[in-house]
């Protein structure tokens, strides 16, 4: 018997690994996180298939299902929004099946993050402008930052910065980070990107609380950085008509010629 975590995506239906839908397809058990996974992911499930939403449920009670499918040699597909490796809860199940000796594979899904760009239209990392994207979230009232991990911190970075499960303290977040990007830095709110109501919003840090309109809570993904401008950027090297390299070679003397470099 065997865990499958699988990363359901952002929202759309669509937006899954053809490897999580076939795990999916051929799990008898399914549990999925029932706040953020959308329903039309679980018409993949097996008929008769159990379909148990954990939206309620404690970690305990959590397990405690999955110990009844494993002493049936049931398998179990079990379902977290976007990506498994952030914002997940998935650490603490792993810990916990792996110490009763339950074995669990990961398929891993499209992150909010991604689905926002896509939504966007946009690169969140230009040449000369942002070359990093921190992943990050402002605390919760169930989950505070550790020290260090600021948006201040990570504004001075002047990186491109995807602020998760953060939407109701976005005056805070605006007034953190106006000192270090400038009140004119683009900046863009996704809400439920890639669901049928999906909605963008596109400002900046000084207009955002103006621009925004009624009723964007709970998902939504806000990113900001001069990246978002989409503009004042250079080409990357990579494509560049005279850049050598080892799949361009531009000369007969170049060491990309006989492979020795990258
Ligand atoms: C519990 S975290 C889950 C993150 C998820 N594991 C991922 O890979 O994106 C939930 C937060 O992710 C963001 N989020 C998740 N789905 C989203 C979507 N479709 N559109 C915008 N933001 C989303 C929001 O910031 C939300 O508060």
């Amino acid at each position: 018997m065997t865990v499958h975590f699988i990363g359901a995506g952002p929202g759309a239906a669509d937006l899954l690994t053809l490897r999580g839908r076939d795990i999916i397809a051929a799990c008898p058990v399914c549990l999925y996180a029932g706040s953020l996974v959308p329903k039309e992911v679980l018409s993949h499930c097996p008929p008769n298939a159990q379909i148990i939403n954990t939206a309620s449920m404690d970690l305990n009670t959590i397990i405690k299902e999955i110990k009844k499918a494993d002493a049936i040699g049931n398998d179990v597909a079990r379902l977290h929004s976007g990506d498994l490796s952030i914002w997940s809860a998935m650490g603490e199940q792993l810990r916990r099946l792996r110490a009763e000796g339950i074995a669990v594979s990961m398929t891993p899904g499209v992150p909010s993050f991604a689905a926002a760009a896509a939504a966007l239209g946009t690169e969140l990392t230009l040449p000369g402008i942002a070359q990093s994207l921190i992943l990050t979230r402002t605390p919760g009232r169930a989950s505070s930052m550790p020290e260090g991990e600021t948006l201040k911190n990570f504004a001075a970075t002047g990186a491109t910065l995807a602020i998760h499960l953060s939407i109701h303290n976005l005056d805070q977040v605006i007034s953190d980070l106006t000192p270090y990007y400038g009140a004119d830095c683009a900046v863009a709110v996704a809400f439920r990107a890639s669901w049928p109501d999906q909605k963008i919003i596109r400002s900046t840090l000084q207009n955002l609380c103006d621009d925004m309109p009624q009723g964007i809570e709970r998902t939504a993904l806000i990113l900001v950085g001069h990246a978002l401008a989409g503009e004042g950027f250079e080409e990357s090297c990579l494509y560049a008509t005279d850049y050598d390299r080892r799949f361009r070679p531009q000369s007969t003397h170049s060491p990309f010629r006989s492979g020795q470099n990258e």
